[in-house]
C-alpha cells in the first residue's frame, strides 16, 4: 500500500500523535520547546485521521520525554498518544494521563491572586475533569477556569 509520508520516521526519540487538530503548537509551549531552542522538531497539522477525523502530530528527535512532562498536554490535548521510538521502531505506548495538580503552568485569572503578586509563589492549580472540559481550580484563590486554558498558559 501506497503511505504519503509528510514527516519522515524518526530513528530516536518521542512522537506525540493523536493531537486535537490544530493543538500542535500549544502542545509545544506546554512542552516549553517553542521559542529559541536546540531541539530537532517536527510538527504536522490538520491531518487526516481515521479515528479522529483529523489530527496533529509533534516528534520530538533524540529526547524520550518523561510521562509528567508530556501528562501536561492532556489538558489540551487529551486523546493524545505517546511513542518512544528507538533505533526506528516504537518500543512505548501510552496515552496521555491528566495530571492531578499542576504547578507553573497556567496563570490565575484573578489579578489579586497571591500567584500574581511579586510574592514567590509558583501558580497551583487542582485539575478535575468534568463532562464539558478540564476544570482548574487556584489553591490559593479558589478561582476556576474551565475555558480557553491555551489562552491562560504561562
Ligand atoms: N513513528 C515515527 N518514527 C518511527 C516510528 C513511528 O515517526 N520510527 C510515528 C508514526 O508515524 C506514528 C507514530 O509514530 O505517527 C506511532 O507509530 P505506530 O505505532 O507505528 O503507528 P500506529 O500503529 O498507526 O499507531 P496507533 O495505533 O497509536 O494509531
Ligand atoms: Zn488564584
Amino acid at each position: 500500500m501506497k503511505k504519503e509520508l509528510r514527516v519522515r520516521p524518526i530513528k530516536n526519540g518521542t512522537v506525540i500523535d493523536h493531537i486535537a487538530a490544530g493543538q500542535a503548537l500549544n502542545v509545544l509551549k506546554i512542552l516549553g520547546i517553542i521559542g529559541q531552542t536546540d531541539a530537532v522538531i517536527s510538527a504536522v497539522t490538520n491531518v487526516p485521521s481515521q479515528a479522529m477525523g483529523t489530527k496533529d502530530i509533534v516528534k520530538v528527535e533524540g529526547r524520550e520525554l518523561a510521562p509528567h512532562e508530556v501528562d501536561k498536554i492532556a489538558l489540551i490535548a487529551p486523546s493524545a498518544t505517546i511513542n518512544i521510538v528507538r533505533e526506528y521502531k516504537v518500543k512505548e505506548k501510552h496515552k496521555v494521563a491528566l495530571p492531578s495538580v499542576i504547578e507553573g503552568l497556567v496563570r490565575c485569572a484573578n489579578p489579586n491572586c497571591i500567584s500574581n503578586t511579586n510574592e514567590p509563589v509558583i501558580s497551583k492549580f487542582t485539575v478535575n475533569k468534568r463532562e464539558k472540559g478540564v476544570q482548574l481550580r487556584c489553591v490559593y484563590c479558589e478561582r476556576v477556569i474551565s475555558e480557553n486554558i491555551v489562552e491562560h498558559l504561562l
